[in-house]
């Protein structure tokens, strides 16, 4: 039996999802932070569960010819960039590895899963991000979570957001310090600012920024509006976000625009988007071209065909086929990335697309009567409704083009999928998150035919 404190030296067989070696010991499971398989080393025990534990790295005696030192200097305390240890042909080759385990594992699937499709360059790319502010000694900090905490760092530089965005961050920070207006305080339920969420395009470099108060007024907002268009040109949009509310939800429900419009515009193969601030629009957009490349192609579309964009934000997967195809039916649960989905359908001079706003799983019950031929679905983390699938499999939909951010929930629907007379044909993964160890991937499903 092993117990906590206890040191051993170990062989590092596997990786965990996040990306964590994993050694065994006495059969027993370790896992430890910034090990990679095939490495040895000193561990000591941290943590012992009923049947795993967790150890903490002192040495490294052999070294894997896949690591490359974190450029980031927050890479030791910061849990986001947890892949930042591996060379990037490590990462593709660990996100497609995944992909594939899970599906078998979790999904009874085996199918071809082929090369995670990567990024020439895997920095930079974020073009969201959400920063939280707070005090710290009686000074301001603004950065991203300690891992696993609640602890802010005080960010010098991240390599996943483009550098303007971090200039902007250290920018308000002085601003906010000059102008006497604090950080809330989660503890007290005390001070202003809570967290600064700044957007870019890709395309146009426009910006926004979303300012999220605990208060309903921010204190001085002409100067500091002034203060951020006097200094960053491409600040097309200032937004003040009250939420007042014991949560770690982001946005609170009231929202004004304090200067500009309250969007910004990018472009996905040449189709223009207009990006509320509470829209969701994917984070990486050199990625996301390709990741509809490839669900395009998946779909194999023509003239003559109706498809479903299920969980369609706003219209991003259902503009880009537009053209290609008679008709597209979208569904979207937040009214406001509707209301951008129906305009951005205007602005590209696209007339066969309907956006409704509303549960996908209870919309799609008013389609059973279209002859649908191509599904494409994009659900959040938590993958869709059993009643969606339900319908889908009744409604015979020949194809399904399914796009997801979480392989566990991706395998529980194929699952479904192929237990009902679904083949799911391929898999590629998509790496929109580098240095992370988040995957989304793309999967081509069809009905079988009887003969
Ligand atoms: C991963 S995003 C995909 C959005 C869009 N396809 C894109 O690529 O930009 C998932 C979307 O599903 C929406 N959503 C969540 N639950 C939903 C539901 N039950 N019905 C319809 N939409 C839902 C979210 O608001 C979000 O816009």
């Amino acid at each position: 039996m092993i117990e906590k404190n206890e040191y051993f030296d170990v062989e590092f067989t596997d990786m965990t999802h996040d990306g964590m070696g994993v050694c065994k010991i006495e059969g027993f499971p370790v896992f430890v932070a910034n090990a990679l398989k095939g490495e040895k080393g000193q561990i000591k025990i941290t943590k012992i569960n009923s049947s795993f534990g967790f150890g903490r790295l002192l040495l490294l005696t052999e070294m894997s010819p896949f690591r490359k030192e974190p450029i980031c200097e927050h890479f030791a305390e910061c849990g986001g960039c947890n892949l930042m240890h591996m060379n990037y042909q490590m990462q593709l080759d660990f996100k497609k590895h995944r992909t594939k385990e899970t599906l078998r594992k979790l999904g009874r699937i085996d199918t071809l899963v082929n090369e995670t499709v990567g990024m020439v360059n895997p920095y930079y790319y974020r073009n969201k991000a959400v920063i939280p502010f707070a005090e710290e000694n009686g000074k301001m900090i603004a950065g991203l979570y300690k891992n696993r905490t609640h602890d802010i760092i005080d960010m010098k530089k991240c390599y996943i957001i483009p550098k303007i965005t971090t200039d902007i961050i250290k920018f308000l920070k002085n601003v906010f310090v000059e102008l006497s207006i604090p950080a809330y305080n989660e503890k007290t339920g005390m001070g202003v600012i809570r967290n600064v969420v700044i957007r870019s395009s890709n395309k146009y470099d426009d910006i926004s920024i979303t300012l999220v108060t605990a208060i309903p007024k921010l204190p001085k907002k002409e100067i500091v509006i002034k203060k951020i268009v006097s200094k960053f040109e491409k600040v097309v949009s200032i937004i003040q976000n009250y939420n007042p509310e014991d949560t770690n939800v982001v946005l609170g429900k009231k929202s004004k625009v304090l200067y500009g419009e309250d969007f910004i515009i990018d472009e996905i193969n040449d189709v223009k988007f207009k990006i509320s601030h509470r829209s969701f629009y994917q984070v990486n957009p050199a990625q996301t071209e390709e990741l509809y490349k490839k669900a395009i192609q998946y779909a194999e579309v023509d003239e003559n065909h109706t498809v479903i964009d299920a969980f369609c934000g706003i219209g991003t997967i259902g503009l880009s086929v537009a053209s290609q195809v008679k008709e597209v039916l979208g569904v979207e649960v937040i009214k406001q990335a509707v209301e951008d989905a129906k305009e951005n359908a205007l602005v590209n001079g696209i007339h066969n697309a309907t956006f409704v706003a509303g549960k996908a799983e209870e919309v799609i019950q008013t389609w059973k009567s279209k002859n649908v031929d191509v599904l494409f679905v994009d659900p959040p983390r938590k993958g869709v409704e059993k009643e969606f699938l339900e319908t889908v499999v009744q409604m015979k939909i020949p194809k399904i083009v399914y796009i997801s951010c979480n392989v566990s929930t991706l395998a529980r629907d194929l699952n479904y999928l192929q237990a009902n007379n679904y083949e799911v044909i391929e898999v590629t993964p998509f790496d929109m998150f580098p240095q992370t160890s988040h995957i989304e991937a793309v999967a081509k499903v069809v009905l079988k035919t009887s003969n």
